[in-house]
């Protein structure tokens, strides 16, 4: 298949060096990268540079007659996927507010047929200041994408909103962003990683769950243009970009979190590891060794799947088995048990922490394998399975 095209435009910031991770993640996930730099961005980052790393001339000028008909603003804008700007600058937002045309980037942008995204980039008073604000708010009505920026610690010392995006979450949101939308309008609810139950304040019972198949669903499915909520379990996982994440400790925790947002969602995917049983009484002091062997009574946990599924409206709901024997026969009687219309079965040696994974989707019409891939391939696949079943 012929890579998609993307216009990468830089514009004169500091974080234009960033730029350059962006275009070696576009160029890996087999995009062709145009970069299209400001006069400004040339005192940032090097030319050479981006042409290394895409493998493609950089454009800069109107006037630049390697183009095929000596008319790069328009023949740079044709049959590509959508113009990125990383960073883009506070002038330049008042730049395309104005629909100004001076230089090629500006000019590429005012004649183009494909989506608009910005990464704004700037110090926190530029940011701030109702200028930009009201740019912004303009650029959003005119539709383009405004991606950020994030807070932190600025080049100026300051320390406030107006860094860019980090270049994995530009990639992530852009590549999310050209990706179809079979689950727009939809809502999705997910647990995932594994549950805390504590012994006592120090001590607790957890499992090897690492999230990375929930997050990497949660990721899918907001990719897949759904609003996805994730209820997380203690993991070292960053929230996927897009996605609301509430922090859930104990399996009662978990509970509680999806019976509050459970009434507005389509589809509740459960994903998150839960411990069976929890200490029936955690101690609130830090218990002492006695010398003498100790027994912990264990009393269980709701199962939270089961409980949505026979929810009078239940969301469309889907299961994860994963089994360490006769992974497919015991996935397959949790679906009935639990009257789920489909579970996702795993073998727990193979999947839990890994970067990877092979499943069965389990379903009333039959088994479906998904060979063994990257756990955000296997997600995806298991999103569009998902949002085919509840067209
Ligand atoms: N699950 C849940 N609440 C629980 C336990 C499990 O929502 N208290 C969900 C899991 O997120 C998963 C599915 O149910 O989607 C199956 O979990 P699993 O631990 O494999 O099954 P159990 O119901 O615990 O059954 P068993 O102990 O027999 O394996």
């Amino acid at each position: 298949m012929e890579p998609q095209r993307i216009v990468l435009g830089i514009t004169g910031g500091v974080a234009a060096y960033k730029a350059a991770e962006l275009a070696r993640l576009l160029v890996k996930a087999n995009y062709a990268v145009d970069c299209v730099l400001t006069e400004a961005a040339t005192h940032f980052i090097g030319v050479a540079t981006l042409q290394a790393i895409t493998g493609r001339p950089v454009y800069q000028s109107l006037w630049d007659a390697r183009v095929a008909n000596g008319m790069p603003h328009i023949e740079l804008g044709r049959n590509t996927a959508a113009i990125l700007i990383a960073p883009t600058s506070a002038d330049f937002m008042a730049k395309l507010v104005h629909g100004r045309a001076d230089d090629l980037l500006s000019t590429l942008c005012l004649a183009r047929a494909c989506p608009l995204l910005i990464a704004p980039a700037m110090n926190r008073q530029m940011w701030e200041h109702p200028a930009t604000q009201r740019n912004a708010a303009q650029l959003s009505a005119d539709g383009t994408t405004v991606l950020g920026p994030a807070t932190g610690k600025q080049a100026c010392g300051e320390d406030g909103l107006g860094r860019m995006l980090e270049p994995e979450d530009l990639f992530v949101a852009l590549t999310a962003f050209l990706q179809p939308k079979p689950l727009a309008g939809r809502r999705v609810l997910i647990t995932a990683g594994p549950t805390f139950e504590p012994i006592d304040p120090v001590r607790g019972i957890t499992n090897t769950s690492s999230g990375k198949m929930g997050y990497a669903i949660a990721a899918a499915a907001h990719a897949a243009g759904a609003e996805v909520t994730l209820v997380s379990g203690p993991t070292a996982l960053p929230t996927p970009w897009g996605v609301t994440r509430i922090d859930a400790s104990r399996a009662l925790d978990m509970l509680e979190a999806v019976e509050q947002q459970v009434a507005a969602c389509d589809v509740f995917i459960a994903v998150a590891a839960i411990a069976d049983y929890r200490p029936a009484t955690p101690a609130t002091q830090k218990l002492k060794k006695s010398g003498h062997a100790m027994t912990l009574e264990l009393v269980e946990n709701p199962d939270i799947l089961a409980r949505v599924a026979s929810l009078p409206n239940a969301p469309y709901c889907v299961g994860f088995a994963a089994e360490t024997d006769a992974v497919l026969e015991h996935a397959a009687a949790k679906r009935q048990r639990k009257g789920i219309p489909l579970i996702i079965a795993n073998r727990a040696q193979d999947t839990l922490g890994a970067d990877s994974a092979a499943v069965t989707l389990i379903d009333a019409a039959g088994q479906h394998p998904l060979p063994e891939a990257p756990k955000t391939e296997i997600a995806r696949q298991i999103i569009t399975y998902i949002a085919q079943q509840i067209r």
